[in-house]
């Protein structure tokens, strides 16, 4: 079966290729039980990019693409540690997506198309190859009901439905670089296609027995 894991930027924002070569590892041990579709995330290059470009008024559709370019560039790199494992390129719209995991092997794409995050388009694609559970790995450990990084109140969900995670993000920004956990696109298409989604933190360990030994971590996103 197929598993869709959404990696944050931050794996690929380290000095060198030390984090990424454990994604790599750990990738590489899955597929000999599932094919991971894997989508790389933007991170602070792509945020970098992105102030700077719109510091000189490039509008938001361009920003997007910049940050698009910089998630295939990091893409590239996971593809790089992966070696043979990995299909060697990376898909750039879903039809591409679907050739790519037709190969049986790891696939690493990026973003796919301006006005989303890459959290909408690993659902797309988890819809789109039929994947048997989507896992978003992120830097925080799931979805809470406050941003825990200023309130130190803030409770973690353990269960949130589609509905209530949307009532969350009503009040989110949707800026180049600016998107959040979930948006919009991505909660309407896992709530469409009842995709089993679960937000958890990134770390190589907890990826991997959330996909091989079901265990239970961060929040777990239903369909209602
Ligand atoms: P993300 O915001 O999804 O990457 O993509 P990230 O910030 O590394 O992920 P997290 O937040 O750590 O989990 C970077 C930017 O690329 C553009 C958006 O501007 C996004 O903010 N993008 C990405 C698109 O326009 N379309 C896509 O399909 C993907
Ligand atoms: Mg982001």
């Amino acid at each position: 079966s197929r598993v869709v894991i959404k990696l944050s930027g931050k794996v690929f924002s380290g000095e060198d290729g030390s984090e990424i070569k454990k994604y790599a590892s750990m990738l590489a041990s899955l597929s000999a039980k599932v094919q991971p579709v894997v989508v790389a995330g933007g991170g602070k290059v792509a945020r970098h990019y992105i102030s700077i470009a719109r510091g000189f008024g490039l509008d938001e559709a361009s920003l997007d693409i910049m940050g698009i370019e910089v998630s295939r560039l990091n893409a590239k790199l996971l593809i790089a540690a992966l070696g043979e494992k990995a299909h060697p390129a990376v898909p750039e719209d879903l039809e591409q997506v679907t050739e790519a995991a037709a190969s049986g092997k790891i696939v690493v794409a990026g973003g796919l198309h301006p006005g989303q995050s890459t959290n909408a388009t690993s659902a797309l694609i988890a819809e789109k190859v039929g994947a048997a559970r989507f896992v978003n790995a992120t830097d925080v450990d799931g979805i809470y009901d406050s941003d825990p990084r200023k309130n130190k109140d803030a409770r973690r969900y353990s269960e949130i439905t589609t509905k209530q995670c949307r009532d969350l993000l009503a009040g989110e920004s949707s800026m180049a670089g600016g998107y959040d956990l979930m948006d919009i696109v991505a909660l309407k298409v896992i709530e469409r296609s009842k995709i089993p989604t679960v937000v958890i933190k990134s770390e190589p360990a907890v990826i991997k027995d959330v996909i091989l030994k079901n265990r239970a971590a961060g929040t777990r996103i239903v369909s209602v």
